[in-house]
């Protein structure tokens, strides 16, 4: 079915959200309450919903980043206070007695269905760190019901929800934040002006790194759901597959169906300051990403060990702006760093370069290697959000949803070049006279003749078990859709499981 086939088929279902108001028993309150959308354009400034005159918030998600980071923001956080938990697992629930002992007996409701917490008026802010293919839904119908919304990255699961949700903040006019934490933080911030004003000279390339140890998920097989999660609400968008992996949370992020991988699970963190180092604000001209799920039957002693996973571990993936170009480099084995960073980006100018080592330091060098300057300094992402919406206006967010959307969509055409030539398997030979005639600002055969050097080290056999290679696909960056390229354009979306359809930008 080509995007457009399943668009248009998205677009008829009915608003998932609408629907189940109207079948719930809470539909009658409901009514009168939410008016969906109404209450939109009204700043929280003069609208905040409780008595006590603090934001209410629902936190969708309740995993490690969900309770370990959001419900602690917002817990720390005089102007919030957390009214509703939300997961489809019921194990979480007893997170609620934790909050309200720190909110002086406050305690959370707990729903394991987000819909019937954004029909409460007392939520003004939703907060998400779900799985990954639930992100965009949840912020659409988040803003649906006149709520802002923190949305983890990667902000959405495809392209399509990446545009949907662009629109669907402007329709509403609400404030939907990234998390892309690091660019809230002082470190980056100076570190970009200091680029900008021409600290290394003039910016065209820069190597985004994700060298992070991930072992494997265990053997693909088949599963039992834990008894306390609702899976249908957990898959939503995404079919009711059988559960393929050992453990049922976090290596989701390793299953296409509901994850991205590492491009797309650490990625977005440095494609995005690779972009806004370089001032590249839209899709590429071209992409490219070679690459395997490599090591795990070295590290198995099991020459036919088939780990759960189903996303590269190890990918490069090439993006062209035309005049300018990134990096990305995933490697989930063993590593030794490059230039000082294993998650971080390198940044070249004329002059010298910048390397991002983590979340809150970079340092920029000259060309002798020569340190000249340090940036360090966290920040505060939740915070930024907050002011916004107490302002009432999302131009004051540090990571909008446009900004969440071109650096998630990176990761997303990355991964589909990986996912249309995975089985295109090549020597390293004849990879390297493909990687060689591909236009790019790196020395593409030096790239890869390090990553080939570090895997054999590491016992892979590459004759044995080799990389493939996906196809060099051409994008229009101003309709953001691949050229002459069907199968890839049918990938920019999903088949969505009715109720759970991401609607089209114009339908949301
Ligand atoms: N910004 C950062 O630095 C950062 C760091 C870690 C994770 N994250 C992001 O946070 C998200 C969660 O990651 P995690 O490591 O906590 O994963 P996790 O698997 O530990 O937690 C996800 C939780 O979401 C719940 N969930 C799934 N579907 C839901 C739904 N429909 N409604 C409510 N809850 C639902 C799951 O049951 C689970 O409890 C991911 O998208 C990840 O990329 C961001």
């Amino acid at each position: 079915m080509s995007t457009t086939d399943s668009r248009r088929k998205a677009s008829k279902q009915t608003v998932s959200r609408r629907r189940f108001l109207e079948n719930s028993m809470f539909a009658a309150a409901a009514a009168g309450s939410t008016a969906l959308g109404m209450r939109s354009q009204i700043a929280y400034s003069a609208e905040k919903s409780g008595a006590n005159g603090k934001l209410g918030v629902c936190v969708v998600g309740i995993g490690g980043r969900g309770w370990g980071s959001h419900c602690q923001e917002w817990l720390k956080d005089p102007r919030t206070e957390i009214r509703y938990l939300c997961d489809p697992d019921s194990t979480k629930e007893k997170q609620c007695d934790v909050v309200a002992e720190r909110q002086n007996g406050v305690r959370p409701k707990f729903v394991t269905d987000m819909r019937y917490a954004f029909d409460d008026a007392a939520v003004d802010v939703v907060s998400n760190a779900s799985s990954n293919h639930w992100h965009a839904l949840c912020g659409i119908w988040a803003m649906q019901a006149g709520k802002d919304c923190y949305l983890e990255k990667p902000i959405c699961h495809n392209v399509h929800e990446g545009q949907a949700l662009v629109a669907a903040a402007l329709k509403y006019h609400k404030c939907c934040q990234v998390g892309t934490q690091c660019r809230s933080n002082q470190s980056n911030i100076e570190a970009n002006k200091f680029i900008r004003s021409g600290g290394i000279g003039t910016v065209k390339f820069a190597r985004g790194l994700c060298y992070r140890r991930r072992k494997s998920i265990g053997p693909r097989g088949e599963y039992q759901v834990p008894k306390e999660v609702d899976y249908q609400l957990w898959s939503g968008p995404a079919p009711l597959a059988p559960l393929t992996r050992p453990r049922f949370h976090y290596d989701w992020h390793w299953q296409r169906l509901y994850g991205n991988g590492d491009l797309g699970n650490q990625g977005p963190h440095q494609t995005d300051i690779a972009r806004w180092h370089l001032g590249i604000d839209q899709f590429p001209n071209s992409v490219i990403t070679y690459g395997g799920r490599l090591g795990y039957d070295v590290e198995m002693h099991d020459p036919n060990f088939v780990d759960a996973g189903d996303t590269g571990n190890i990918e490069t993936t090439i993006f062209d702006y035309g005049d300018k170009a990134i990096v990305f480099e995933t490697y989930g084995l063993e590593t030794a760093p490059l230039r000082g960073a294993k998650v971080g980006v390198i940044v070249h100018g004329t002059k010298g370069y910048l390397v991002q080592s983590s979340y809150d330091y970079s340092a920029a060098f000259d060309l002798e290697g020569n340190k000249i300057k340090e940036f360090s300094g966290g920040g505060n992402h939740f915070g930024n959000f907050l002011d916004a919406v107490i302002a009432g206006d999302p131009s004051q967010l540090h990571a909008d949803a446009h900004c969440g959307h071109l650096s998630a969509g990176m990761s997303h055409v990355g991964n589909i070049s990986y996912y249309l030539g995975e089985n295109n398997k090549v020597s390293v030979e004849q990879l390297r006279e493909q990687v060689q005639k591909i236009k790019s600002l790196d020395d593409n055969g030096a790239t890869l003749d390090r990553i080939v050097e570090k895997t054999r080290k590491y016992g892979v056999d590459l004759e044995r078990t080799p990389f493939s290679i996906g196809p060099l696909l051409k994008m229009d960056p101003k309709t953001e859709t691949f050229m002459n390229h069907d199968q890839a354009n049918a990938m920019l979306t999903r088949e969505y499981r009715a109720p759970f359809v991401v609607l089209g930008p114009a339908d949301v």
